[in-house]
């Protein structure tokens, strides 16, 4: 099924599927983008972090495939008199030459033939630098029931990152930590944190 419709479902069925607060690891990495303007948020789905961020006064711009994800995203928006650029594609298709100076992803679940070509477009598409911020769960996550998919491809390993990211610093780790994100995401969770920054 293609991403659109699979997430379509998913967000069509409850409320905020993750919650309406920013994810904690992108939260903490606030003091890093302080002196930073324009944020692109990839797969931002119902836009917790697009809020978050636009509250804090960034210029922020979310793609995501899923447009039933967006419109919970812009209703939002509306609603606190917040104005998010948002566009509806799948980053497969993702070819804009536009450049950002912080790029966030939490929990996209990207197949892995298909993420090094969107690791080397967000390094293209960022400005020197800036910082690419993001949290996927790990290949480990199969041992957990805190949400996720069930499908190795899906998740993510240290090893994803070796050779892509090449014109940047790197401090990638793989961590245990407690999610608690509306019903979608709650318990001890593997993950891996990722922190790039473009020189
Ligand atoms: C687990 S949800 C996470 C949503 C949001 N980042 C959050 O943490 O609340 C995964 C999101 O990634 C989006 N997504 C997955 N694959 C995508 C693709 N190839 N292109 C665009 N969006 C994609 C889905 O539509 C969905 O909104």
């Amino acid at each position: 099924m293609e991403q659109k419709h699979f997430w379509n479902d998913k967000f069509g069925k409850v409320d905020y599927l993750y919650g309406l607060d920013p994810n904690a690891f992108i939260k903490s990495k606030l003091e890093l983008m302080k002196s930073k303007k324009e944020v692109l948020c990839l797969g931002e789905g119902e836009g917790r972090n697009a809020i978050f961020l636009a509250k804090e006064g960034f210029e922020v711009t979310a793609i995501d495939a899923s447009d039933i994800g967006l419109d919970k995203l812009k209703y939002r928006a509306n609603d606190e008199c917040l104005n998010i650029h948002c566009i509806n594609m799948d980053l497969n298709n993702w070819n804009d030459e536009k450049k950002y100076d912080v790029i966030i992803a939490t929990y996209l679940h990207m197949f892995e033939e298909d993420r090094n070509s969107l690791f080397n477009k967000i390094e293209n598409n960022l400005n020197k630098g800036g910082y690419f911020i993001a949290e996927f769960f790990s290949k480990e996550q199969l041992n957990y029931k805190s949400g996720g998919p069930k499908a190795l491809d899906l998740l993510y390993d240290l090893s994803d990152f070796e050779n892509v990211f090449t014109s940047c610093k790197k401090d990638i780790t793989k961590e245990i930590v407690h999610l608690d994100e509306g019903i979608g995401h709650q318990g001890e969770a593997s993950v891996i944190r990722v922190v790039v920054n473009k020189q």
